[in-house]
């Protein structure tokens, strides 16, 4: 059977990304690393002569995801033509020389540390499988292109990996070792997003609060407000450990830092908390909450959990369940555990039936759903500002982002993205919130 003609040089990419915001960050770097090839961005993995499959190791079902869509790019085209198929992300770092064996259509096996070396490796793969799953010591950031974005709100990684080994997790052996950036090359990063336009960054990290680059993070926080033409700043995803006073304080103070945080708890019980290794309790957590509520009240709170981890009870699970109600989070995110192979949890006794996590799972998403809606209610009547981020499904309309990260539909005529809109939130959904442009309400529009 045909594939990839060795001789042509490919021209067409296409990258899809699975997982956190990290590989989408991720994603949107190995596209500039291909541009800077000369090469073009595909819509479709069917238009693309190389397809990047930037995978996620999190869960059993994220990782599976790869072997099915391969199992679609190695099917022959009309034209007897297959794309170099590269597989990337935390599950190319975590299997890859399983990948080799189950998946012989792969051309590129290449980790999240190491895809700056993925011209060289495409070049390699014209004559053989290429696989490069180092963790090099040389940071890939230094070897990266600048950023080419066009969006109103972008990605900025501060801090990778992470030392922290909760039971459950794969993270700290796919991204390996907690490292932070250092400050200056992030701020000189940032000043080059502004420039192209960009009004919020979001500053990202598996442990962005334990970033140490030469600042803390509130540090980091700051000297990005600085900034000139930045108008918001947000961080994610947090650890309850590192929440310190200064990191605090910067909620209070620093207008341009939205007052919103992701803060994963990942499960009510201080005993299943324990076994997760969490570093933390139930009370240590809720006391860092109620600090932050302190310092900035009309602060959106997030989290992620996980139901039915190896020994949870179903007293563990309403604890769970009590934390959800006692925190009133905005949005959460929640899982059904997912056994990974290498992780201590992998082994422990008393691992939960399936048919127990999707009850509980059920019952826990029925609750966030609730919590979600009073919190979007609680909000009717303020007066904030929408990032405008993508149009609406009807003409005329754009969606963004207010400050406690709802999405708000606007219709504003004249109004485009990038732009901050002055609203008032006059209805609630689930998942997003009903606005009126001020300037429309006041008679004042064009
Ligand atoms: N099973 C289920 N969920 C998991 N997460 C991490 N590892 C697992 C696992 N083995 C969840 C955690 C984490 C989020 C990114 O994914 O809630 O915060
Ligand atoms: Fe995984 Fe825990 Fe590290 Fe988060 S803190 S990345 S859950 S090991």
């Amino acid at each position: 059977m045909s594939t990839n003609d060795p001789t042509q040089t490919p021209k067409r990419f296409h990258v899809k990304s699975f997982g956190c915001q990290m590989n989408v960050y991720d994603s949107e770097r190995m596209g500039d690393l291909l541009s800077a090839e000369g090469m073009t961005a595909a819509d479709s993995p069917d238009d693309a002569d190389v397809v990047v499959l930037n995978t996620c190791h999190i869960r059993e079902k994220a990782a599976e995801k790869l072997y099915s869509d391969i199992g679609r790019l190695r099917q022959p085209r009309a034209d007897g033509s297959r794309p170099t198929i590269v597989a990337a992300g935390c599950v190319a770092q975590a299997e890859g020389a399983e990948i080799a064996v189950r998946a012989p259509a792969v051309d590129v096996i290449v980790g999240p540390l190491a895809y700056h070396r993925l011209p060289q490796l495409l070049e390699q793969a014209r004559q053989q499988r290429a696989i490069d799953i180092d963790m090099p010591p040389v940071p890939k950031f230094d070897a990266l292109p600048a950023r080419k974005v066009t969006q109103a709100s972008a990605f900025l990684t501060v801090q990778e990996g992470c030392d922290k080994f909760c039971t459950f997790c794969v993270v700290p052996y796919t991204r390996g070792p907690e490292t932070s950036r250092p400050a200056a090359d992030l701020l000189r990063e940032a000043e080059g997003l502004v420039a192209r336009g960009v009004k919020e960054i979001t500053l990202l990290g598996q442990n962005v609060n334990a970033y140490h680059g030469g600042l803390n993070l509130a540090g980091l926080i700051r000297e990005l407000a600085a900034i000139d033409g930045l108008a918001r700043i947000r961080y994610t995803t947090s650890h309850p450990r590192d929440m310190d006073d200064d990191l605090i304080r910067a909620h209070a103070e620093v207008d341009k830092l939205m007052p919103y945080l992701h803060l994963p708890v990942q499960a009510g019980s201080s005993r299943i908390l324990k076994a997760m290794n969490r570093a933390h309790t139930r009370e240590s957590y809720l006391a860092s909450l109620a600090q932050l509520r302190a310092a900035r009240p009309d602060i959106a709170l997030s989290g992620d959990f996980i139901v039915g981890f190896p020994g949870e009870t179903e007293a563990d699970f309403e604890e769970t369940l009590t934390i959800v109600r006692e925190v009133r989070y905005a949005a959460a995110f929640s899982f059904k555990y997912s056994v990974r192979p290498g992780t201590p949890a992998a082994t422990m006794a008393d691992q939960v039936p399936e048919d127990v996590k999707d009850e509980r799972l059920q019952r826990l998403q029925a609750v966030i759903a609730e919590e979600s809606l009073a919190f979007n209610r609680s909000t009717i009547g303020r007066r904030c500002t929408v990032l405008l981020e993508r149009p609406g499904r009807k003409p005329g309309q754009l969606i963004g982002k207010t400050p406690w990260l709802q999405s708000a539909i606007v219709s504003l005529p004249g109004a485009k993205i990038g732009d901050l809109v002055e609203v008032d939130i006059v209805g609630a959904m689930p998942n997003s919130v009903e606005t009126v442009p001020v300037s429309t309400r006041e008679g004042t529009a064009a």
